[in-house]
């Protein structure tokens, strides 16, 4: 799923805040240099210059791929820079790895929670918003409804996996303290009523290709609630 899907708690009915909730429950409390990552070159862009806009001086941006640092070139206000490449971290030199809402994209999360663990201190923390199994039993309809919906929003299968393996996985890379919060029915089911609740609104003000795309969303996320197929978790554990 390429969209953003918030956190819908605290009386949140509105899509900036929900995304900020989420950002801060996931992210919330670090201080210090960041350096970021996205594989969209708009949002890099966006976000590159907002943070120009802003005064903020302790934010890199880079577009590039999570999983590999070489391929990383930072993002100018203004501009890419194409002939500027990040020069990476060093190892067990960084304080805290986030992804929000992402590393279910990745290939392979797997791969990603390894460069973490490498980059990370002893005692570094990893945070994560992201997608799992449910622990649902699909019928092969189901089955096949998931994969449609996988292979279109660029997630690869091997990414969606059962509570207790991603745990494993997250423990494999060397993590420990990890703690799992299943957050499904404040963000699949708070993005599922704010869709719901602005259908009339949406087909008026939007054309109706983006129209049908929200209402595509809704029913996805609705049949994901409904059978159990996915779980929305946020995700904390520290290096050791
Ligand atoms: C659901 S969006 C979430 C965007 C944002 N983090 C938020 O919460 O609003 C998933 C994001 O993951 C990014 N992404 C997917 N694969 C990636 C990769 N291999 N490396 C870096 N970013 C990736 C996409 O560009 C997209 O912006």
């Amino acid at each position: 799923m390429v969209w953003a899907k918030g956190l819908w708690t605290n009386g949140i009915t509105q899509f900036p805040e929900a995304c900020e909730n989420l950002a801060i429950k996931v992210a919330g409390g670090r201080v210090g240099m960041r350096v970021m990552v996205t594989s969209e070159k708009s949002h890099a862009q966006i976000s590159a210059d907002r943070i120009a806009r802003k005064g903020w001086t302790n934010v890199i941006v880079n577009v590039g791929d999570a999983t590999n640092i070489s391929s990383w070139r930072l993002v100018a206000p203004g501009g890419l820079d194409r002939h500027m490449k990040f020069t990476p971290f060093a190892d067990s030199s960084v304080d805290s790895a986030i992804s929000l809402d992402a590393c279910y994209h990745f290939n392979t999360r797997q791969k990603f929670l390894k460069l973490c663990a490498s980059k990370l201190k002893t005692g570094g923390l990893l945070s994560l918003s992201d997608i799992i199994l449910g622990s649902a039993k699909l019928s092969a309809l189901d089955r096949i409804f998931l994969r449609i919906f996988v292979i279109g929003t660029g997630v690869p299968m091997v990414n969606l996996v059962r509570l207790s393996e991603y745990e494993d996985d997250i423990k494999t890379a060397g993590f420990v303290n990890v703690e799992i919060e299943d957050v499904t029915d404040n963000v699949f089911g708070g993005l599922a009523s704010f869709i719901r609740d602005r259908d009339t609104e949406f087909r008026h003000l939007l054309n109706w290709r983006r129209w049908l795309q929200y209402r595509v969303m809704r029913h996805f996320l609705e049949w994901v609630i409904a059978k159990g197929v996915l779980r929305f978790v946020v995700t904390k554990a520290s290096y050791e």
